[in-house]
């Protein structure tokens, strides 16, 4: 990974040699815990500068503490969103949206969309996502006493859920979670390809919806109209590559770390299948835990924030597993209290962009974990297999196998 030079009106002193890219633990790691890896920051100062803390090994300051990450996520005036993190690595300039645009643009295409991830909606998805939770345990179930349940549930699952979104039937189930794997877990010959196929799946259904219109996500979105006109081409693409990106590693990832930390803690584990409805708490803790989103923000001027010289262009990192470990905000952080109240941790973000599909994200985590421990019985990690780790902009699990014989 090429680094970026630390940039002249960075005072050295506030200069850390710190990354979620390139500290231990944040390289693909067996046995790994980033999150604790990262926690370790509140043992120094509230704002530092990393000089590689991005996939292209760019700098960013570092916000440690919640309080100043709300602050940071609060004002999109002074810290902007717009970055084509998707599209630029296709040579290309779109947003992904509403995530990359900035108020008012954003507020626009968040009323937009907000209906359409909303609680209600979610109530009337809950059954598929109960039925594809089910459908995928069962045949776990069926064919041994242990699996891969990243490969086997966790992203087929989340896949699953993005077809039924977009109102596409399961058949094609594969070929997505081949394009997802590709596009987080490829090199980099894959991962561009796999944006590339993406983009042209979103187009091509786009263009499908237009002609012949249903009652789905996409027939929406084609036929939505801001400020008196049907949205660009430009602006359906990156709705929909948001929205594929957006709920698949984030949520595959908060069941892979939970169902780690319950395969650990067997006592944890007995309760919540004796007594499943306390497993909604217990999934909140886990988010809090767990964390898996660096969120990151463009300073859009000079600004002096808690003495670091923010300048204009700066990457300013707000690392939701950071603030979800701050002693200021949460009673003995590094411990995981399943019964915890008042949970107020930055998981999905914070302000105007936090987390759209939450509800969804929610519903899907509760509902995998009470599915998955009403069908499997008492499981542990498998005996010399090590879950393989990583840091990087969403924290994940490569593999987590499982065993219950
Ligand atoms: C555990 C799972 C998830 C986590 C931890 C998560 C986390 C986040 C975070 C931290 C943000 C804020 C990003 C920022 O401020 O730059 C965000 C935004 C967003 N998320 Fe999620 N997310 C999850 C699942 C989902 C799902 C399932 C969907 C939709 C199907 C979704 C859709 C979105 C959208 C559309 C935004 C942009 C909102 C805006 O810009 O106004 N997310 N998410």
């Amino acid at each position: 990974m090429a680094i970026n030079p630390v940039p002249d009106h960075v005072p050295s002193e506030m200069v850390r040699d710190f990354s979620l890219f390139t500290s231990p633990g944040m390289a693909p790691t067996p046995n790994g815990d980033p999150h604790a890896a990262v926690a370790c920051v509140h043992a120094g100062p509230p704002i530092f500068y990393s000089p590689c803390n991005t996939r292209g090994g760019r700098g960013t300051w570092v916000i440690t503490r919640a309080r100043d990450q709300r602050r940071v996520l609060q004002d999109t005036e002074t810290f902007s969103s717009h970055r084509s993190i998707f599209s630029s690595a296709l040579g290309e300039n779109w947003p992904m949206i509403p995530l990359e645009l900035d108020p008012p643009a954003h507020g626009v295409f968040r009323s937009l969309l907000n209906p359409l991830l909303s609680p209600k909606r979610v109530m009337v998805l809950e059954p598929a996502v109960r039925e594809r939770a089910i459908t995928l345990i069962d045949r776990i179930a069926a064919s041994g006493t242990s699996c891969d349940v990243m490969k086997d549930f966790a992203f087929p699952f989340t896949v699953s859920i993005f077809l039924r979104l977009l109102g596409l039937p399961d058949h094609r189930l594969d070929t997505f979670v081949g394009w997802a794997k590709d596009l987080l877990h490829g090199d980099d010959v894959k991962r561009p390809a796999a944006a590339r196929t993406i983009v042209a799946f979103i187009d091509e259904l786009a263009t499908k919806r237009r002609k012949e219109p249903v009652d789905d996500f996409m027939t929406f979105i084609v036929q939505a109209q801001v400020g008196g006109r049907r949205l660009t081409e430009e602006e359906v693409r990156g709705i929909g590559v948001l929205v594929f990106v957006a709920g698949l590693d984030t949520v595959a990832a908060a069941i892979g770390f939970g169902l780690a930390y319950l395969a650990r803690n067997l006592k944890d584990q007995e309760l919540l299948r004796r007594e499943p409805d306390r497993i909604m708490l217990a999934a909140e803790e886990l988010l809090r835990a767990y964390p898996t989103v660096q969120i990151i923000r463009v300073a859009t001027k000079d600004i002096d924030f808690e003495g670091a010289p923010i300048r204009k262009g700066d990457y300013v990192s707000c690392a939701t597993m950071i603030a979800n470990r701050d002693p200021a905000e949460f009673e003995c952080p590094n411990t995981v209290d399943l019964a915890r109240e008042e949970n107020r941790h930055a998981a999905f973000g914070y302000g105007p962009h936090r987390c759209l599909g939450s509800h969804l994200a929610r519903r899907e985590i509760v509902i995998g974990l009470e599915e998955w421990l009403a069908r499997i019985p008492a499981f542990r990690i498998k005996k010399a297999t090590a879950p393989i780790t990583s840091g990087g902009h969403v924290f994940g699990l490569e593999n987590l196998i499982l065993d219950w014989s």
